[in-house]
């Protein structure tokens, strides 16, 4: 376990914890203990420090944990899943499983509480605050080659919707090919990578995003884009455990049903939750700007953007949303 880690362990209860304990439980001095939970501080964790009591969070932090995670998923879920493990701190999850890809079984999960070098889409950097949000990702391997896969990251997008519907947060939507906003808002991103292929059968990495409380801490958010996190949706504090496993039973059952009946069995659920449909859109392409109406995908997941008059099919890109209202305004998310 990471130092700082170890001792928001202790903290995590909320109550107070003499500095004589903390020292004695961490193994380390007093001065250890002040430069430690000065480190949590500046990760954003509000610490109150009374003379005479000790130390203790001004809120109590529930960190992830295999057991709980476990205990919340059914057990159609569990037999599909090969491990789940859960790093205090790593540079990213889906980077995790890339490098042990070819070793690692289909099913393989893998969270951590805060991602040094969190990666989202186009090259993206994912704000990865500690113990605040979920980092998860999925090796899982397919039959089929990678040509089967189109569609996939869309149908991901849709059972993180299921998921975050779950939990209390029901009126988000997904923006193509699978950025989950609420309020034009960006509240969990989704990002596939293939592994490799061999005769035939192809292994992804799928990576999860979610913000859950990214306002939490007194850390300003360094973020380019409009952001929104469950906290903002429900008004009160989830378990990301809970979270967590609600996400993998969602995928599961996802990745099995694409794998029978690919993407035709999700496209209603596509149109009932697409955030473009029939608005006027930019889409930032490997080939510069192009403006049109979205009028949903196709059999392949592709966007199809009205141009005077004529659909074109749009395999790749970037969209902004424009307000119908103004004309104006632009979210990239
Ligand atoms: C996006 O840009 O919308 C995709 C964001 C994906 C972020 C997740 S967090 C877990 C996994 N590890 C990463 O480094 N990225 C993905």
């Amino acid at each position: 376990m990471s130092q700082g880690l170890a001792l928001l362990r202790i903290l995590a209860d909320g109550r107070f914890h003499s500095g004589e304990q903390l020292g004695a439980c961490l193994d380390i001095s007093r001065a250890g203990v002040w430069k430690r939970l000065r480190a949590l501080k500046a990760r954003g964790f509000d610490i109150h420090s009374v003379r005479g009591r000790g130390h203790r969070l001004a809120q109590p932090v529930e960190l992830l944990a295999v057991d709980r995670i476990r205990a919340a998923l059914p057990e159609s879920t569990r037999t599909r899943l090969a491990s789940i493990e859960i790093h205090d701190e790593l540079d990213s999850t889906s980077s995790t499983l890339l490098e042990r890809a070819a070793t690692l079984p289909s099913g393989t999960v893998c969270l951590a509480e805060a991602q040094r070098r969190g990666r989202g889409r186009q090259g993206r950097v994912w704000h990865s605050p500690c113990a605040r949000n979920l980092y998860l990702s999925l090796l899982w391997r397919f039959p089929r080659g990678p040509e089967a896969l189109g569609g996939l990251s869309l149908v991901v997008g849709l059972a993180v919707l299921q998921a975050l519907a779950d939990i209390g947060v029901g009126d988000a939507g997904i923006k193509w090919p699978n950025d989950i906003l609420r309020d034009d808002a960006k509240l969990a991103g989704v990002l596939i990578e293939l592994s490799g292929e061999s005769g035939g059968a192809s292994c992804v990495v799928i990576g999860i995003g979610i913000n859950v409380d990214m306002a939490g801490g007194a850390e300003p958010v360094p973020v380019d884009q409009p952001w929104t996190d469950i906290v903002t949706a429900t008004g009160s504090a989830v378990s990301r455990n809970l979270l967590a496993a609600l996400v993998l039973q969602r995928l599961t059952t996802t990745l099995d049903r694409f794998q029978s009946d690919g993407l035709a069995a999700f496209l209603e659920a596509w149109r009932a939750r697409d955030l473009l449909l029939d608005r006027q859109v930019v889409l930032h392409g490997a080939r510069g700007k192009v403006s049109g109406i979205a009028r949903g995908i196709d059999s392949d997941g592709a966007l199809l953007l009205e141009q005077e008059g004529l659909i074109q099919r749009h395999h790749a890109g970037d969209i902004s949303l424009r307000a119908a209202s103004d004309g104006r305004r632009e979210v990239a998310a």
